[in-house]
């Protein structure tokens, strides 16, 4: 069966086309248009900017796919529900339900976090490939730009929330302490390159480390705005800007990966998912398999650890296969905080 996915809740706009047979999946089309240019100047995501950018370029590039394939073969359409920014959700609901209405077809709406685990038992690759098998319970984070949460997935679908961020999400401070060093958005990847060429570590708080498995990172983000501010007072900021940036890195992802230690513990876990933009960092990929050598790692491909329209058909097809019956168009709705 052939299934269309369209993403839009935050900075991404993505729409991608795939077949899918049994366990096994093949990626037709996956389009993307990435906004980060309009953002960067404000040092984040706009939400009514991320709305209107959807709004130009789901349209284009929907007709990138139909160019060759016939969107009337789709089984069902699927779309990203949430969580997400209500504006960028809204415009990629009204996409989907016009599409729905115009081509006669049903859709399964995909939450945005569940397509970010989903998406490490797949590979960006052309043609036909088996899905990844995964061990039940499992463990899953997702962290990225607007969320840090852990999750006991018990089976494909029922989930349990362990904790979250009750503040920023650790992607988040990654951008806002690299815009306070004037670096570009977003920061994760620019923290991650200048990170490689530190040679000195700047102790910094660990928030919340006690309390069950929720995060905090805004202390830890005023912690580090204050530690430039002294930097600042007796040289000039640039030759620390490296070590500040691996200091920072380091600080969270040990956090990360004490919560993850505890509820491998807890829960007996035997394999972890960490899905996610910052997912993408590659020292972080590194030091959860130094801590966990024991367990069965799942990480997405680079380019699937962020927002794809890929992700959302492929959570589409997954949640179909375990029994998830697709809706009209006029029942679907959104939500732009987790659940
Ligand atoms: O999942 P995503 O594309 O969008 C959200 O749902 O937020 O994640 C974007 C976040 C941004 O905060 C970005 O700085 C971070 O992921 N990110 C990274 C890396 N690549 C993207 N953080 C650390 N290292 C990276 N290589
Ligand atoms: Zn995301």
């Amino acid at each position: 069966m052939f299934i269309l996915g369209i993403e839009t809740t935050c900075d991404e706009t993505g729409i991608a086309l795939i077949e899918a047979k049994e366990d096994k999946v093949k990626i037709l089309k996956n389009e993307l248009a990435t906004q980060y240019k309009v953002h960067q100047q404000y040092g984040g995501v706009v939400p009514i900017l991320a709305a209107r950018e959807h709004k130009k370029n789901l349209p284009l590039l929907l007709k990138n796919i139909e160019k060759n394939f016939d969107l009337r073969k789709i089984e069902f359409l699927s779309f990203s529900v949430g969580p997400g920014l209500l504006p960028a959700l809204v415009s990629g609901k009204e996409f989907v339900q016009d599409l729905a209405k115009k081509l006669n077809k049903k859709i399964i709406p995909v939450d945005h976090l569940l397509a970010h685990f989903y998406s490490v038992l797949i590979r960006n690759k052309i043609g036909w490939q088996k899905i990844k098998e995964i061990n039940f319970p499992s463990l899953v984070l997702i962290v990225s730009g607007g969320h840090t949460s852990l999750y006991l997935f018990k089976n494909w679908q029922e989930k349990r929330k362990l904790g979250e961020t009750l503040d920023d999400a650790a992607g988040e401070v990654l951008d806002k302490c690299a815009r306070y060093l004037g670096l570009p958005y977003p920061g994760g990847p620019e923290i991650e390159k200048l990170a490689k060429k530190s040679k000195n570590y700047f102790p910094l708080p660990k928030p919340m480390l006690q309390r069950g498995y929720h995060f905090s990172f805004s202390g830890l983000k005023t912690a580090f705005i204050d530690l430039v501010d002294e930097i600042k007072k007796y040289k000039k900021i640039d030759e620390e800007i490296p070590n500040l940036c691996f200091s920072l890195q380091k600080t969270i992802f040990e956090i990360l990966i004490y919560k993850l230690k505890k509820a491998k513990e807890n829960f007996k876990v035997q394999d972890i998912a960490i899905s996610g933009g910052v997912a993408a960092n590659q020292t972080l990929r590194k030091m959860v398999k130094k801590n966990f050598p024991n367990n069965k790692i799942y990480f997405p491909e680079r380019k699937l650890s962020t927002d794809n329209g890929l992700n959302i058909a492929f959570g589409g097809y997954l949640l179909f296969k375990n029994g998830t019956l697709p809706l009209s168009y006029q029942e679907i709705d959104v939500y732009p905080r987790s659940i």
